[in-house]
C-alpha cells in the first residue's frame, strides 16, 4: 500500500499529525520535498513535538527516508535529533546523497532577500539554497560525504559576497556536521530498491500545494514543489501508483507569510476564535498566522493538480463553538452553515458529531466530489475518526 499525504492549503493542514496516525504499519515514512521551513506537531499521550526535517514516523518507530529533493540542514538535522534523542527516539534514517544542502550563508541571504522582496519567509535559507541548486553552485549531501565540499564551498561564498575567512569556516563547520550525524547515506537507487522491497510506505509532503513552486500563488509561495505528482520525478523512482493519495486540509483556511487570501477575516471575533483555538501560530517562526473560511475553489484546484483519491479534514474541532461557519463554494459563492456548541473532541464514530458539523462535512463532500476518510477532532493521535468508504 503506498500512501500519500499532502497539503491541500496553505501548509499547517496536519499534516503531521495524519502521517504519525497511519505509520502504525507502514514500513517506511518517506519525505520528499521542502526542508527547514516546515514545522510538523505530533501529539501521543499528551505529550507533544514538532518537527521540522524529520519524517513524522518516528514517532511510531518507523525507519524514514530523506529523499534527493530535501533541502538539508544539517544544523537543523543535528539539532533535531538531539532533541529526539532527548525522548529516547533513535530514528533509523536513510538520507539520500543527492539532497541540497542549506548553509547559514543562505539564511543571511534569505534574511536580507525577504527586506526587498517581502515574501514573508521562514527565513530558513529555502529560496537561496534553491537558487544556488538552479545555478549549479549548491553542495550535495555527497559532496561531503567524498570530501569534495571545500573547494565548492569557497566559489559559493564568493558568489554570495566578498570571500571572508569567517564566513568560510562558520559555513564549513555547518557541512562538517553530517560526519558526525548518525544518520544512513543512500544513492538514489540504494533508496529506490528499498521502497521497491517495501509494503507499505508513506509519503510525507511538506507546505501545501497553493505554496508550490510552480502550481502555488507565485511568487508568494516556497521554492520547491509541494504536490504528489511530483513524487516519482523528485525521488527518481520511475513506476509509482500511489493507492490512497490523501489531501489533508483544515475546515478553515490558515496563511503565514505574505500573499493573497480571498477569505481573509481581517478582524473580529470569528478571527481571535480561529487564532485562538485553534493555536493558529507558526511551529517554526512563531508569527500568528493570518486566518479565513475555507475556500472550497482553492481546495478544488488542490484536488485537480494532486489527483487525491480522499480527503482528510483536520481541527474540525476548532469550529466548537461558533455561531455560523462560512464557506466559499467552488464557483466562488457564499454560503454560511450552523455551528455547534456539542464538544466534539472525545467523538469517535463519523455519525456521532453533531447534525451541522456532519452537514459541512457532507457540503464539502459533494463540491469536491471526494470522500472524507479520516476526520480528526483534537491534537492527540488518539483524537482521530477513521471511516471506511
Ligand atoms: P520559504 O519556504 O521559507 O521560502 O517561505 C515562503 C512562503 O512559504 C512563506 O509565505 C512561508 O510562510 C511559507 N511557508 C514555508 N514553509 C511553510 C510551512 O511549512 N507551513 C506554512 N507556510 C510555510
Ligand atoms: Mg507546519
Amino acid at each position: 500500500m503506498i500512501t500519500s499525504i499532502t497539503g491541500s492549503q496553505f501548509g499547517d493542514e496536519g499534516k503531521g499529525k495524519i502521517t504519525d496516525y497511519l505509520s502504525a504499519n507502514t514500513d517506511y515514512v518517506v519525505r520528499w520535498s521542502g526542508g527547514a521551513n516546515a514545522g510538523h506537531t505530533i501529539q501521543v499521550d499528551n505529550q507533544q513535538y514538532k518537527l521540522k526535517l524529520i519524517p513524522s514516523g518516528v514517532f511510531q518507530n518507523k525507519k524514514v527516508i530523506i529523499t534527493g529533493n530535501c533541502i538539508e540542514d544539517p544544523i537543523s538535522l543535528e539539532q533535531e535529533l538531539n532533541y529526539l534523542a532527548q525522548y529516547d527516539i533513535i530514528p533509523e534514517i536513510y538520507l539520500d546523497t543527492n539532497c541540497v544542502l542549506s548553509l547559514p550563508i543562505h539564511k543571511t541571504v534569505d534574511f536580507n532577500n525577504d527586506k526587498l522582496l517581502n515574501i514573508g519567509t521562514t527565513k530558513s535559507g529555502i529560496g537561496p539554497t534553491v537558487s544556488d541548486f538552479v545555478n549549479r553552485i549548491a553542495i550535495k549531501v555527497t559532496d561531503v560525504v567524498f570530501g569534495t565540499h571545500d573547494e565548492k564551498l569557497k566559489t559559493l561564498i564568493k558568489f554570495h559576497t566578498d570571500y571572508l575567512e569567517e564566513v568560510y569556516e562558520e559555513n564549513l563547520k555547518a557541512l562538517e556536521i553530517l560526519n558526525e550525524l548518525p544518520v544512513a547515506f543512500c544513492s538514489r537507487k540504494e533508496i529506490v530498491a528499498r521502497l521497491n522491497r517495501a509494503e507499505n510506505i508513506i509519503f510525507e509532503g511538506a507546505q501545501g500545494t497553493m505554496l508550490d513552486i510552480n502550481h502555488g500563488t507565485y511568487p508568494y509561495c516556497t521554492s520547491t514543489p509541494c504536490i504528489s505528482s511530483a513524487i516519482p520525478y523528485v525521488i527518481g523512482i520511475g513506476n509509482l501508483k500511489i493507492d490512497r493519495n490523501i489531501g489533508v486540509f483544515k475546515p478553515y483556511v490558515t496563511r503565514v507569510g505574505n500573499g493573497g487570501f480571498q477569505t481573509e477575516i481581517l478582524q473580529g471575533k470569528v478571527k481571535d476564535h480561529l487564532q485562538l483555538v485553534g493555536k493558529e501560530v507558526g511551529t517554526n517562526t512563531g508569527r500568528t498566522r493570518r486566518v479565513g473560511w475555507l475556500d472550497l475553489h482553492d481546495l478544488k484546484y488542490a484536488c485537480e493538480l494532486n489527483n487525491f483519491t480522499e480527503l482528510a479534514v483536520t481541527k474540525l474541532d476548532v469550529l466548537t463553538g461558533l455561531e455560523s461557519v462560512g464557506v466559499l463554494d467552488k464557483n466562488k459563492n457564499w454560503w454560511s452553515f450552523n455551528g455547534w456548541q456539542t464538544d466534539i473532541t472525545d467523538c469517535k464514530t463519523y455519525e456521532s458529531l453533531p447534525p451541522a458539523a456532519y452537514e459541512l462535512l457532507d457540503f464539502i463532500e459533494k463540491q469536491l466530489e471526494l470522500k472524507i476518510s479520516i476526520v480528526s477532532v483534537g491534537p492527540d493521535r488518539k483524537q482521530t475518526i477513521e471511516r471506511s468508504l
